[in-house]
């Protein structure tokens, strides 16, 4: 039953991306991020609960990423003879879009362990413009490195594609892959719209937005759950 059921979700789940991006996205088929995907969902897990399922939804994503990457062969001796060795030939950057990121890209440093970080931080203005400004930015080089930009919400897409664009500034990439805990249709269209060799690599797609910009049912405001609202009643 169990695996049918995952299978079963993360079909539903693809029914949600448009058709032509279905090849680009990626929906790991994975019971352990489902599980820590419910805890983020569930309104009434605490703060350092939404936290921690951030951190394990990076790292479980991360892992599906390093999938994709390129190895080298060696050889390597063991104490009873010669075996076929691999060791990961990649030269990876990942960029944390602040604040949501910050757990999430904790979980994806738990399996790429050398990637380079760069750091952007977006703020986006009200309905109906949702007007992204991009207020600081330190970025490592991108030229020939695989570059992970990790939001955790892909919503209208707005945000991630000003934040994009400031990276491309950076250099070329040889690679380049998003990663999101949830996405939804408008957002998914206009990313991988737009950067037509991109990857998308989420735990979640969600069938709509409501009208302020959030994914429904998603998981509310990501930023406020991991790390206090600044308002006194939860978004509606
Ligand atoms: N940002 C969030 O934190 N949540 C959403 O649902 C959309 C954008």
């Amino acid at each position: 039953m169990g695996v049918d059921v995952v299978k079963d979700y993360v079909d539903e789940m693809y029914g949600w991306v448009p058709s032509e991006y279905r090849s680009r996205v990626v929906i790991p088929r994975s019971p352990l991020i489902l599980e820590a995907l419910s805890v983020a969902r569930d309104k009434d897990s605490s703060q350092i609960a939404f936290r921690k399922a951030l951190v394990r939804i990076g790292r479980f994503l991360a892992y599906e990423v390093s999938k994709e990457l390129p190895v080298e062969e060696y050889w390597v001796e063991t104490p009873l003879g010669r075996a076929r060795g691999f060791r990961v030939a990649s030269d990876i950057v990942i960029v944390e879009v602040l604040r949501a990121a910050i757990p999430f890209v904790e979980g994806m440093l738990k399996v790429l362990k050398d990637a380079g970080v760069g750091i952007v931080s977006a703020s986006r203005g009200p309905a109906p413009e949702f007007r992204i400004e991009v207020n600081y930015a330190k970025i490592p080089s991108i030229d020939d490195r695989i570059v992970i930009i990790a939001d955790p919400m892909l919503a209208t897409g707005n945000t991630l594609l000003e934040v994009t664009e400031r990276v491309l500034r950076e250099g070329r990439p040889s690679r380049m892959i998003f990663a999101t805990v949830v996405a939804c249709p408008p957002g998914i269209r206009k990313v991988l719209g737009r950067y037509g060799e991109a990857r998308l690599y989420t735990a979640a797609v969600d069938p709509e937005l409501n009208q302020k910009g959030y994914i429904v049912p998603g998981l509310g405001d990501a930023g406020d759950r991991c790390f206090g609202p600044d308002h006194p009643h939860p978004i509606r």
